[in-house]
């Protein structure tokens, strides 16, 4: 799949099924890359699995920078998404501006944002000016506080409609990609059958033209932490807790270095 968004939206018309993961750094991302994703996200989700964070939320511009720019090295193939952080795109456009600006040059080709009707003007103001942008909306997680915790969203026909709107409003803003986190099945796919552009689900069902996880989730990196919705295709932890405790035993025992 070429990085061309156009390649995305011909893809949700040809039905083809497109697919997302987070990467932080340099080897991943090129493991990404190679295995065939068609998209990696440099997510604030660093915060959280690299960093050790509780939330998504004191992750800064600067740290989106760097890792974005690790990323981007080597990424030849998938689309480069990098998030707008907590703090850097809410007070204006302006700011937003300025601050995706900073992710295009470290690598990003696309930004995505968090946010429903409140973004729309900022979505508009992006697009028109040589930024795409992804609008993120649903669990959003930079909206912990607000939700009291990492809650499924759109559960009540009031808040089902208002994600439809949000949906449609940010598209017609020029959003190029719909991200959806937790959300029912059924409302999914409504919005994704509303909406010219991609949807992204994570935690939103099968009805989506797309899916992502979180790498180490993919990994089985953190067991006790992955949502419920998230899928292991690997034990990682227990496979890189035999390797580390091979190494250390083969050190002890003058096995290694032969
Ligand atoms: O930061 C992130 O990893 C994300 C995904 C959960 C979509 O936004």
């Amino acid at each position: 799949m070429s990085k061309n968004l156009g390649q995305w939206d011909k893809a949700k018309r040809d039905g083809r099924k497109m697919t997302m993961i987070t990467a932080y750094d340099c080897a991943f991302a090129r493991m990404a890359d190679v295995a065939g994703l068609d998209c990696v996200l440099v997510g604030d989700s660093v915060g959280m699995m690299v960093a050790g964070d509780a939330n998504t939320l004191c992750v800064s511009l600067e740290q989106m920078e760097y890792h974005t720019r690790i990323v981007a090295r080597a990424v030849s193939r998938a689309l480069m998404m990098a998030d707008l952080p907590f703090g850097s795109f809410e007070e204006s456009p302006a700011q937003a501006f300025a601050s995706a600006a900073r992710l295009i040059r470290a690598g990003a080709e696309i930004v995505k944002l968090e946010g429903g009707a409140p973004m729309v003007e900022t979505v508009a103001y992006l697009s028109a000016r040589a930024i795409p942008v992804c609008a993120h909306i649903g669990l959003t997680p930079q909206h912990v506080h607000q939700f009291g915790g990492f809650k499924r969203q759109g559960k009540t026909q009031e808040a089902a409609t208002r994600l439809l709107d949000d949906a449609i409003a940010l598209a017609a803003a020029g959003a190029r990609m719909v991200l959806m986190e937790a959300i029912p099945s059924e409302l999914a796919t409504r919005i994704t059958q509303r909406v010219e552009v991609p949807t992204i689900g994570i935690g939103a069902g099968p009805g989506t033209d797309g899916q992502v996880l979180v790498l180490h989730d993919v990994l089985g990196l953190n067991p006790d932490k992955a949502p419920g919705f998230a899928r292991a295709y690997m034990n990682g932890a227990a496979l890189i807790h035999e390797a580390l405790t091979q190494y250390a035993e083969e050190v002890r025992a003058n096995i290694f270095p032969e």
